[in-house]
């Protein structure tokens, strides 16, 4: 009989345990997704290549309509490279060719999606969210993509081994922040004038 209530007790502390882990990790998370910050510069530590696969793996666990997965992501923290296909050399300013890492995301443009750009974005997302997780910092840019997919396009996909169908839609930064660089959230409209509840 003892020996029972004992056994109860534990499992009714590791069943409590668990409720307070999970509402902690859920609040940490929240948390995480509110202070997700554009970083304006970077330092030159460089990004895993493990982490890099990891994140490469959380965009591809977005789902996309009829889960045509209409993506394809290119990992590069060749820094020639970046200033090869249009990203600039010596510039303080995160951007492609000053940042350790940067993934362009392809959209598959004869995929049966009918919103490819917004199945990309959602992958996108989730890649901001694992660097975040992973003690990253981010920037997803989408001006390099007027040198992607300009006049070059054809010349730039051979370089990177990507089917010529293919065009970009952004261009995720990874790396380290600068810490001697100020950077915050830009301000978000509230609730009120966003969300509408009808119940
Ligand atoms: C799809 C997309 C494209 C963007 N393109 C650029 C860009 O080309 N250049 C740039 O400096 N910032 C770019 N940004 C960063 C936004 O300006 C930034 O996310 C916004 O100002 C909010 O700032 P915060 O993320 O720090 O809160 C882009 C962001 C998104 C989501």
């Amino acid at each position: 009989m003892k020996q029972n209530i004992k056994a109860y007790s534990l499992i009714l502390a590791c069943v409590l345990c668990m409720a307070a882990c999970h509402a902690a990790l859920a609040e940490e998370t929240i948390e995480l997704i509110g202070s997700i910050a554009t970083t304006q510069v970077f330092s030159e530590e460089p990004v895993d290549m493990a982490d890099l696969e990891t994140i490469a793996q959380s965009g591809l666990s977005a789902a996309s309509a009829i889960n045509q997965q209409p993506w394809y992501f290119v990992v590069i923290t060749n820094k020639d490279v970046m200033i090869q296909i249009g990203g600039s050399e010596g510039s303080q300013r995160a951007s492609l060719g000053a940042s350790p890492a940067a993934i362009i995301i392809y959209k598959v443009n004869d995929s049966k999606s009918p919103n490819p750009d917004f199945d990309c974005g959602l992958a996108c997302e989730n890649m901001v969210i694992a660097a975040d997780t992973l003690g990253y910092s981010t920037k997803i840019v989408s001006s390099p993509t007027m040198a992607l997919n300009g006049e070059r396009h054809d010349e730039i996909c051979e370089l990177l081994n990507v089917d010529t169908s293919c065009s970009a839609v952004a261009v995720l930064l990874v790396g380290h922040a600068d810490t001697d660089a100020v950077s915050s959230a830009s301000i978000r409209d509230d609730a009120e004038a966003k969300v509408s509840y009808i119940q």
